[in-house]
């Protein structure tokens, strides 16, 4: 497919990989200016609270349930007809199938009624453009992706175009704070509500492990730190040690983000000499003060600019895949409508397939 011509694309987006059904229309023009015109989440966390954690069938339900209103809420308040779109993005993977599936076909039936291009868009392609909803960042730049379900360092340099420089081993980093939350007796979803539990304790009363430390490469470990946390949480007995516990966890998860993104930026930055440096941070664990402000000091320390989503952005929306579905669109890349729904799909997948980490599952590689 040619790019489309006209210059301003009007874009709806659906995202419902997770615990999230979400609707919205991005407006963006030839010069890459963003503006969001309206942007629903529906969460779904009342129904997953009881639980501890995302249940898969729950959420595709609660999906199909939503997401008539949610995208019918997302038209009426960016003011427009279904007739002023140029095109319709939902996200086709990775994530939990049957929610996937609920937005896809959602997606497909737009586009075929109103004969709009579809693009399946790749969730974490959505984080890794997140950021440019708030501001306007050139290509290339290095991307730490921070998400309940992904930790990956990647070159972004351009549209589609991501090399993996490093991902965890085991945990992302925003599974470490959800179990870590749960053992410490805090509500789902427990990046927030630890992350307000820390402010009022001391990050030094608890040591905990350090992991990877000395490592030539860019990966991540959470594993260590959330054994050791959930045993240190068996035997706290005063709310004091529990505030204690939660800013050691915070300070620990900060240091190992920040440790590796230093080294990531050092090979970043000799891979491009006399070229401006950029850093994104995106994913909802870029939601939290003390992530964001270890990285800010990696940035200053390396010459990096710092950029990260505003922080409605952060966690998932339809904002960021309906700007991803744009750019794809913009040059000239769209899908047909029998895009299939993916559990899995890397950013990378050359990387992902070559060195899979333990993130090889018998489905193929996860991130
Ligand atoms: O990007 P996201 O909404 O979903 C995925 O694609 O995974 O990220 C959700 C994750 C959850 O693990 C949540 O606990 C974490 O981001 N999170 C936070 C904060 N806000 C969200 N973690 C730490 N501090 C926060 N303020
Ligand atoms: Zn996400």
């Amino acid at each position: 497919m040619t790019p489309l011509t006209k210059s301003t694309l009007t874009i709806l987006g659906l995202e419902t990989s997770c615990d999230e059904t979400a609707a919205s229309v991005v407006r963006r023009d030839a010069d890459g200016r963003v503006e969001v015109l309206s942007s629903i989440v529906g969460t779904q966390f009342e129904q997953h609270a009881p639980f501890g954690g995302v249940v898969p069938e729950i959420a595709a339900r609660a999906h199909v349930e939503a997401i008539d209103a949610v995208a019918a809420e997302a038209m009426r308040a960016a003011g427009l007809d279904f007739g002023a779109l140029d095109g319709v993005a939902a996200t086709a993977g990775p994530g939990l199938v049957g929610g996937v599936m609920v937005g896809l076909a959602f997606g497909k039936a737009v586009a075929l009624a109103r004969d709009l291009p579809l693009v399946a868009v790749n969730h974490l392609e959505g984080h890794a453009v997140s950021a440019r909803l708030g501001a306007s960042i050139d290509y290339p730049f290095l991307l730490l992706l921070v998400s309940g379900g992904h930790c990956q360092l990647l070159e972004v340099a351009g549209v589609g175009a991501c090399t993996r420089l490093g991902t965890t081993i085991d945990d992302a980093a925003g599974e470490a704070f959800d179990k870590i939350a749960k053992s410490l007796g805090l509500p789902y979803p427990g990046g927030p509500a630890l992350e307000k539990l820390a402010a009022t304790g001391d990050p030094s009363r608890f040591d905990l492990p350090r992991a990877l430390l000395g490592r030539k490469d860019c990966d991540f470990s959470f594993s260590g730190l959330k054994t050791a946390a959930a045993r240190l949480a068996e035997k706290i007995t005063d709310a004091r040690e529990r505030a204690d516990l939660a800013a050691a966890v915070q300070f620990a998860i900060a240091r190992q983000l920040s440790e590796r993104t230093d080294r990531a930026m050092k090979l970043y930055a000799a891979g491009h000499p006399g070229q401006a440096l950029r850093f994104v941070v995106a994913g909802g664990v870029a939601a939290n003060g003390a992530v964001r402000a270890a990285l800010q000091k990696n940035c200053a320390d390396n010459g990096f600019s710092f950029d990260a989503p505003p922080l409605a952005y952060c966690t998932d929306n339809a904002a960021m895949i309906a700007l991803a579905g744009a750019e794809r669109l913009a040059v000239g890349i769209s899908d047909d409508l029998d895009a299939v729904a993916r559990p899995r799909w890397p950013l990378d997948e050359a990387a992902a397939l070559s060195n899979p980490s333990n993130s090889f599952g018998r489905k193929g590689a996860k991130a």
